[in-house]
């Protein structure tokens, strides 16, 4: 492993398949009742979330303290950044004060990388713009490997706002590594540019490409990193790209339903497929947690 986790395009499958493996020790130790290892006894993980967060933030933090490490929460509006502080200034305070990890999360992409190269501590990247979330593919990852025993070969297709999707560009490249296919679906204004070299195939509707689907996951329509003008409505947004009965029953027999969440019911999920037992979402919770417990441990102990 390197130093830092900055995104799933650096990662090579072997190191995916590392975490996942790591992951499946992890949740198998915390539901044989080990509420805490000794993992990262001593060692002390900063969480920096410039943007909102309740998954990844809360996960981070009890990841560290099942791992009997200590978990400092800066709340970045009350600390020095308000004041001017710069990122740089910020990590390497942190680094003094030593940190093993700083866990990061930025609206602006690169964030992580330039915190990365000024700090000692390895710095994970919990989010940052439009570019990468790296822990919510793994965790996406290890949900649908549990499911299925194995990634290679399966269907994966992701539906919504792809082009302002950090989810989305994480799980492609570590899809793709570890040989499952992805297909993309999306109004045409919610296409990131550059598409056509991601090695994903896109449909024009949810139906065609829900098709003999492994996994059919969704995506947040981020209303926040838009001005507005992409698409009609909500409700005609909703009507062609939200996930509804009509397409779990085109997916494969075994297929499921997944999104990282928040969700906004009704619009990506319809609220009937939202509480079915196909779909994953408190699943992959638990698998944030398994994932980020693994990435911890194996980022902090590396050789040296
Ligand atoms: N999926 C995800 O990143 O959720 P949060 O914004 O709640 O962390």
């Amino acid at each position: 492993m390197h130093k830092d986790l900055l995104g799933t395009k650096d990662l090579a499958a072997r190191d995916i398949n590392a975490i996942l493996q790591s992951a499946s020790e992890m949740k198998a130790a915390v539901k044989s009742g080990y509420k805490k290892l000794g993992t990262l006894s001593g060692k002390t993980v900063f969480l920096l979330f410039y943007e909102n967060s309740t998954r990844t933030s809360s996960s981070f933090d009890h990841a560290v303290k099942i791992l009997s490490g200590n978990s400092i929460n800066l709340s970045v509006k009350n600390s020095s950044v308000a004041k001017g502080e710069t990122l740089i200034d910020t990590g390497k305070t942190l680094d003094y004060m030593g940190a093993d990890a700083i866990v990061i999360r930025h609206s602006q992409a690169g964030a992580p990388a330039l915190l990365g190269k000024n700090v000692r501590a390895s710095v994970i990247n919990a989010g940052d713009g439009m570019n990468e979330h790296p822990t919510q593919a793994l965790l996406d990852l290890f949900t649908m490997y549990e499911h299925f025993g194995a990634l290679n070969g399966l269907t994966v297709t992701i539906a919504g706002d792809v082009r302002h999707s950090r989810v989305f560009r994480s799980n492609v490249y570590a899809l793709t590594k570890l040989g499952a296919k992805v297909r993309v679906v999306a109004p045409e204004t919610l296409l990131p540019a550059g598409i056509e070299n991601m090695n994903v195939t896109v449909y024009e509707s949810l139906d065609e490409a829900a098709v003999k689907s492994d996994v059919i996951m969704g995506l947040r329509l981020q209303l926040e990193r838009q001005s507005g003008g992409l698409f009609p409505s909500i409700a005609e947004y909703s009507k062609y790209y939200g996930i509804t009965k009509r397409h779990v029953a085109l997916a494969n027999k075994h297929a499921i339903i997944m999104h990282p969440g928040p969700v906004n019911r009704g619009v990506e999920i319809c609220s009937s497929v939202f509480d079915e037992n196909y779909t994953k979402i408190n699943e992959q919770v638990l698998s944030g947690l398994a994932v980020r417990m693994a990435v911890l441990a194996m980022l902090i102990r590396r050789e040296k």
